[in-house]
């Protein structure tokens, strides 16, 4: 049977864990070449490209930190380089630095803004040119439900998240008559490390709230991505799919 991304290749920011690698590996599923980027080569990247590589596909790892435009850059060429194309970029990278506003150092502000959104930006002025190129080309970012209502004590956060919601409507719209489509996936709360950081009753508070009574796996996130990267979703651009248990 026909999979669904054969002979297509993917690069997946922040991949080495979460959802990022869950993503990594559920494209791989479906046929498609990973590429992936983490801050470091560790033995969590490599455990990643191994299972990518058990799934049946090839799939190589790049350090980056995706909040430097530069290093952004040649992270890009050298993907070109070793596999020709990039037809789906996942914008996945993210940190939280929660703290309320008021005691919220520039630093905290500077680092969540730049790693959430200017990394995304980055990767998006780096493979665009490919795209364009190619006349097609599938842009997935990580927004976040608090991008859409805020939060309290994650003003750094819930901006970086809301920005990405307003660069992936922007690049739709610019992009739009190359056959590039940009959409966002904001999801309420997955169970990964970022959110294992919470406080118990932090975490039991949001499952509270949520009408499934649980977080989403990093699967269930992935598989969204899954849609928004291939054709199933070939109409779809400028969307910010909620994923969120109905909260
Ligand atoms: P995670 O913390 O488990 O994984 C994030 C990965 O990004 C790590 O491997 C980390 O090393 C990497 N990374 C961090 N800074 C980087 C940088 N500057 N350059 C390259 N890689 C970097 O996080 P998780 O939970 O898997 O989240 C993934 C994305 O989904 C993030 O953008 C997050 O904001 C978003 N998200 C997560 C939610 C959740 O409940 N876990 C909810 C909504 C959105």
């Amino acid at each position: 049977m026909k999979q669904l991304l054969e002979n297509k290749t993917a690069l997946v920011t922040g991949a080495a864990r979460g959802i990022g690698k869950a993503i990594a590996l559920r494209l791989a599923e479906e046929g498609c070449r990973i590429a992936f980027t983490d801050l470091v080569l560790n033995d969590q990247v490599e455990e990643t490209r191994q299972a990518v590589e058990a799934k049946g596909g090839i799939c190589r790892a790049y350090a980056g930190n995706a909040a430097d435009f530069d290093e952004t850059h040649k992270v890009v060429e050298q993907v070109v380089k070793d596999f020709g194309q990039i037809d789906i970029l996942v914008n996945n990278a993210g940190i939280t630095k929660d703290t309320l506003l008021l005691r919220m150092t520039e630093q905290q502000w500077d680092d969540v803004i730049n790693v959430n959104l200017k990394s995304a930006f980055n990767f998006i002025h780096a493979v665009t040119p490919y795209m364009m190129r190619q006349r097609s080309g599938s842009i997935i970012s990580m927004s976040s439900i608090v991008g859409i209502y805020g939060n309290a004590g994650q003003a750094n956060y819930a901006a970086s998240k809301a920005g990405i919601i307003a660069l992936t409507e922007t690049t739709a719209k610019e992009f739009g008559s190359r056959g590039i489509r940009a959409n966002a996936i904001a999801p309420g709360f997955v169970i990964t490390d970022m959110t294992a950081a919470l406080p118990q009753a932090t975490l039991d508070e949001f499952v509270r709230r949520i009408p499934m009574r649980r977080g989403a796996t990093p699967e269930e996130i992935a598989n969204v991505a899954l849609f928004l990267a291939s054709d199933l979703s070939s109409y779809v651009s400028g969307q910010t799919i909620q994923v969120t248990g109905a909260m």
